[in-house]
């Protein structure tokens, strides 16, 4: 299964961000652990801080791709344009959130991806994103 995990605005600094909240493991660190444990699965990353290249990378895999695991973070709250390129593309996509957005402030409560998810995992730190693996598997 050929997969992608996209990450959105300000989850480059995992590890050094609120790790109280995210945890002070490094998002590659935790790649590279997840990548060894599921060597059937060909898992590809991307993280970008910007919303235009995130769609285009959602465009870019959304037709070729098995699976794309997606944490749009911040933009998951506001940004109407990746909730339609979500529901644009063929290849289904699981939201994930490392924090549980339901017991955070009410703006979190709000998610433009859900509705064109296949599913949504949150609340299990990195572990939302193995089990968004395991779902494709
Ligand atoms: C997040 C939750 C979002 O509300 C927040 O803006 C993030 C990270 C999470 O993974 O818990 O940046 O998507």
């Amino acid at each position: 299964k050929k997969l992608m995990i996209i990450n959105g605005p300000n989850l480059n600094l995992l590890g050094k961000r609120e790790p109280n909240i995210y945890g002070s493991l490094s998002f590659t660190e935790f790649l590279e652990e997840v990548v060894s444990k599921y060597p059937d699965a060909e898992i590809d990353y991307f993280q970008s801080n910007i919303e235009g290249e995130l769609i285009d990378k959602l465009h870019e895999v959304g037709f070729s791709y098995d699976g794309i695991i997606l944490n749009a973070a911040a933009y998951t709250h506001t940004s109407i344009g990746i909730g339609d390129a979500v529901k644009a593309i063929e290849t289904p996509v699981v939201e994930v959130h490392i924090s549980n957005t339901f017991n955070r402030e009410e703006f979190r409560h709000q998610s433009f991806i859900s509705p064109n998810a296949r599913g949504v995992i949150l609340g299990f730190g990195l572990q939302s994103y193995e089990l968004a693996i395991q779902s494709f598997l």
